[in-house]
């Protein structure tokens, strides 16, 4: 499957085969009545004898990663670590509270490792890991989820002491509540004189974001970005919410998650930087990204390390890609390079086709059906 002969081509086209050998010629392919073609040829060649006004539909694929289920029994899973995004309004601290968290969370085996930018970086406390996605704000959050992907677990909403809840700040709200994502209040720069984290909660109460002391569930944390205070319990405030919600995901199959950045890079090529969310990716995986594949070449996670493995919730940085893949696109490991091929030339046609939209009326549906 993937492909098929030229004599089954002329046949669907209802051409002869040397028709079709001679479309090939011209096209520069030099072919026999029996050989292979790929779905970039056949697509040229049906588009040669003018079959482009047919509606082209592809069969979905049962391996179709993004309508594969996860289906993993209750033993197989591990716990993971939480995956956090940060969001809140303008100037609220977003920025200056995860690179708080991040510097003040190196433990001593990681000292020396230079900081990379991957799109999430990592931070151990108690041995418990929690992940952050490293673009704070709302657009990777929105764009993400736009995109259908799900990544985060837990939403930090960042709100100035000083300052009080204000249009993003309830954008924000609605992102997590949208999402079904369990919210922690982190109520920054209480190191102001202005501030009034009492002002705060009764405004998040409007939200249904009622603190514990009064009878609500929302947890809030009053922080000092700046100062660092109170890091340390709002990581613990985390670890908590994950316990309860018990974050799993089986390590022990085919890596799947989601980009969060891609772009390319002078020196390696391409590069995705990927958030690992189920199984353990590999050097050498072969992997499809959006719409393009490739194989894992190098890894290396937030503190510039080289990682040979990555389990469920590592974010890492990979290069190995043939081409750039878009943020929010699902990535996954297929069992070879071939494979991831063809699945993202699957994709890619399946993109231009829902790009053509209405437009196209060909009926290579029969052709697709046999390939
Ligand atoms: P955008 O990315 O523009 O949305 O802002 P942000 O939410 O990332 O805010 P950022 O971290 O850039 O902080 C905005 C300003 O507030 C900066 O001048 C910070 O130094 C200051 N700031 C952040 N946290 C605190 C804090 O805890 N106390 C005080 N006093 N100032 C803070
Ligand atoms: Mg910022």
């Amino acid at each position: 499957r993937g492909s098929m002969t030229v004599g089954e081509l002329a046949k669907l086209l209802h051409k002869d085969a040397s028709e079709v050998i001679k479309k090939l010629i011209f096209l520069g392919v030099m072919a026999t009545i029996n050989q292979e073609l790929d779905i970039e040829t056949i697509q040229l060649v049906a588009s040669e004898f003018k079959v482009e006004e047919v509606e082209v539909k592809i069969p979905v694929e049962e391996d179709d990663f993004e309508t594969v289920e996860e289906k993993d029994e209750e033993e197989s899973l591990e716990t993971r670590a939480p995956v956090v995004t940060i969001m809140g309004h303008v100037d609220h601290g977003k920025t200056t509270l995860l690179d708080a968290i991040r510097s003040t969370n190196v433990t001593s085996g990681e000292a020396g490792g230079i900081t990379q930018h991957i799109g999430a970086y990592q931070v151990e406390i108690n041995q418990k890991k929690i992940t952050f996605l490293d673009t704070p704000g709302h657009e990777a959050f929105t764009m993400m989820r736009a995109r259908g992907a799900e990544v985060t677990d837990i939403t930090i909403i960042v709100v100035a002491a000083d300052d009080g809840v204000m249009p993003q700040t309830v954008e924000a709200i609605n992102h997590a509540k949208a999402a079904k994502v369990p919210i922690i209040v982190a109520v920054n720069k209480i190191d102001k004189p202005d501030a009034n984290p009492d002002t705060i909660k009764q405004e998040l109460t409007k939200y249904e974001l009622v603190p514990e002391e009064w009878g609500g569930d929302t947890i809030f944390v009053n922080v000092s970005a700046k100062q660092r205070t109170n890091l340390e319990e709002l990581l613990e405030m985390i670890l908590l919410v994950a316990e309860v919600n018990d974050y799993k995901a089986n390590p022990n199959k085919r890596a799947r998650g989601t980009v969060l950045e891609a772009e390319l890079d002078k020196g390696k090529g391409p590069v995705a930087r990927v958030l690992v969310q189920h199984g353990t990716l590999k050097i050498g995986d072969a992997f499809v990204a959006g719409n393009t594949f490739g194989r894992v070449r190098a890894m290396i996670n937030d503190k510039g390390r080289r990682l040979k493995e990555a389990d469920p919730s590592t974010p890492v940085e990979i290069t190995g890609l043939t081409e750039v893949p878009q943020a929010g696109d699902p990535f996954m490991v297929f069992e070879d390079e071939r494979k991831a091929r063809a699945i993202s030339e699957r994709r890619s046609i399946k993109q231009r086709q829902s790009e053509m939209g209405a437009n196209s009326r060909v009926t290579l549906d029969d052709l697709y059906k046999h390939i």
